[in-house]
Parts: structure tokens; C-alpha cells; sequence
């Protein structure tokens, strides 16, 4: 297989001490249905700043929110994955978008809100903003994109990325294989489920999976999970996973990334993977926070949880 080169990255133009002041653009809701989690598309406009044609798709960029937590310290920076292409969204090299989740929790019987992201979900075009980045210099496309296939798994807003790979690989007439697996909670979280969907159906190379866990069971009584399409759709996948050129990446809630190397070991799929122990008869058998002292990501596998 081709050599897996990444490209040269910039960090921290804008560091926090030094942020730069942004305009959104537009602000919208990405699931198709009315759905309690509220999860937005935001675009900011970067033009005449640092940040133009010099942040790749797979990327984070930092956002301060304004005013002081209840220390009287300044609120922290948050990250945010970049869901536009690497050439800006629209194709416009002075915009920028990320996808952010208003949090909402429940703290004893009181209404907690995410202060950074329910920041970002009020935003109306004009409204400035300061941020900082970019960050992140691993979870990127490779140098030379086409020689490769992809294997993307995404639970909830982790599917950002992917979105802006999708758009500029397709929009480069990519030919290899595509493959989206985007688990969710129920079918009104399905995020920017229409352009998915239309891209599933033009391209016979794409294929988009949704794996929603709270609704129908599978057949052993087992939540649908993004790893689980692993099994249910093997036909499809494994002869990709088969191929020397595939990559795998994993993008979403902490934990997700284990359920996917069980599967790839038991489908004897060591290549994605770094075996570092012996491994136990039974996989469940190792405990989740000692994971990584058995299996890590190999070259060949992307990984950002959180
Ligand atoms: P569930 O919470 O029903 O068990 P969101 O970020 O929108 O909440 O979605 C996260 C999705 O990831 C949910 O469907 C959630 O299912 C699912 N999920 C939870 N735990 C895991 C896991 N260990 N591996 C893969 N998916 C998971």
C-alpha cells in the first residue's frame, strides 16, 4: 500500500492569550427532525484574519466564551472539531463551521447549561466571536487522499469531521471506497442526515450506516452500535477492511474506539491495530481503563474520543 503521509499541519496561530475576534455567518440546526438534542451548524467568517487557507478539515479550532466562571476566572477555551472542508465551506476560503451540541444535564434537580456550547447555540449572523487554533495534528485526511479507502465511524457530534473529509474527498471526484457508520440515540439525532443520504444514493461508492441504539434491538437483544454494523453489515465492510489501502478512523464519546478493535480482532483484522499483550480468551475480559495496555491503534487507525 501507498505510505500514509500526513500532511504538514499549522498550530496555535491564535493562541488563547491571543485570540482572534470572528463574525458568525449563519447558525443551524443539523438534525432533520425536532429532536431534544439540539445540535447546530455554526459559520464564522475568517477573512482577513491568520486562519484563511491555513486550517485542514480533521482540525480543531478553540472558542473563549466571555464573562468568568463562578471562580471569578475567566471561562476556559473550548475545542471544536471543523466540520468544513479544508478549502471552506460553500468552497469559500474565508468560511469556517463547526458543529456544537447545546449540553444540557440535569445536577441534583437543577437545569445545568453548557456554558460554552449553549454560548455558541445563541449566536445570530453578526455576533462576534473570539477564537483561537487551529489544533490537531494527527486526525487528518493523508497527503494523498485518493490512494486510500476509509472506514469512518462517528457516534453524535463526532460525525463534524467527516462531513468536511466527505465533501472535499467527493468534490475531487474521489473513486475508492467511502464508508459512514454514525450511531445515535434515536432516528430524530441523525445528523446532516439529508446530505448523507443524497450522497449514499449518487455515489455507488459511498455508503452511509446508521446505527440508532435506543430504538429496535438486534436479533440477540443487543443495542445497535456503530461497531456492531462491523458484524451486521459484514458483507459490505469486511471485503473493505480486507483491502491493503483502507483506513479506519474513529471520531466521538470516549469508549466507543474499544468495542471497535474487539471486533477488528475478532474478525482477524490485526493490521488496524497494535497488539501489545497477550490477549484473554474472552475480550470483556479486559478492563476498560486498561485497554490501551492491551490494544492500540496502528498506524492504519485514526482515533479521536473524547
Ligand atoms: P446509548 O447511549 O443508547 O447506549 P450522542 O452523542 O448523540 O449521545 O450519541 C452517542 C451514541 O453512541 C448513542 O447512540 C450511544 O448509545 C452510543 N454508545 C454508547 N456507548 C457506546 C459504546 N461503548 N460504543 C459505541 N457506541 C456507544
Amino acid at each position: 500500500m501507498s505510505e500514509i503521509k500526513l500532511p504538514e499541519v499549522e498550530l496555535n496561530i491564535y493562541s488563547p492569550k491571543d485570540p482572534v475576534e470572528v463574525e458568525v455567518v449563519e447558525n443551524y440546526i443539523v438534525t432533520k427532525e425536532s429532536s431534544p438534542n439540539i445540535v447546530r451548524h455554526i459559520t464564522f467568517n475568517i477573512a482577513g484574519t491568520d486562519l484563511e487557507n491555513r486550517v485542514r478539515v480533521g482540525q480543531s479550532i478553540g472558542i473563549l466564551p466571555p464573562g468568568k466562571n463562578e471562580k471569578g476566572r475567566p471561562h476556559k477555551l473550548r475545542l471544536y472539531s471543523v466540520s468544513s472542508p479544508t478549502d471552506g465551506e460553500h468552497g469559500k476560503s474565508n468560511l469556517i463551521s463547526t458543529t456544537v451540541k447545546r449540553t444540557i444535564d440535569e445536577l441534583g434537580n437543577k437545569l445545568y447549561l453548557g456554558v460554552a456550547s449553549n454560548y455558541l447555540a445563541d449566536l445570530k449572523p453578526g455576533d462576534k466571536v473570539q477564537m483561537t487554533g487551529p489544533s490537531g495534528r494527527r486526525f487528518l485526511l493523508p497527503e494523498n487522499p485518493h490512494d486510500f479507502n476509509y472506514l469512518f465511524f462517528a457516534t453524535g457530534t463526532g460525525i463534524a469531521p467527516y462531513r468536511g473529509m466527505i465533501q472535499e474527498l467527493f468534490s475531487e471526484g474521489f473513486k475508492n471506497d467511502c464508508v459512514l457508520v454514525f450511531g445515535c440515540p434515536y432516528r430524530t439525532d441523525l445528523l446532516y442526515a439529508d446530505y448523507f443520504e443524497k450522497m449514499d444514493e449518487e455515489h455507488e461508492n459511498f455508503h452511509y450506516l446508521k446505527s440508532i441504539s435506543r430504538e429496535a434491538r438486534r436479533h440477540d437483544g443487543s443495542k445497535f452500535y456503530v461497531q456492531t454494523q462491523l458484524q451486521d453489515e459484514k458483507e459490505l465492510l469486511y471485503p473493505i477492511l480486507a483491502k491493503d489501502n483502507t483506513l479506519i478512523y474513529i471520531c466521538g464519546m470516549k469508549g466507543m474506539e474499544t468495542g471497535i478493535y474487539k471486533e477488528l480482532v475478532k474478525q482477524n483484522l490485526p493490521e488496524y491495530l497494535q497488539i501489545k499483550k497477550e490477549l484473554p480468551e474472552n475480550l470483556d475480559d479486559i478492563p476498560q481503563d486498561k485497554f490501551k495496555r492491551f490494544i492500540k491503534p496502528s498506524m492504519r487507525t485514526f482515533e479521536e474520543v473524547y
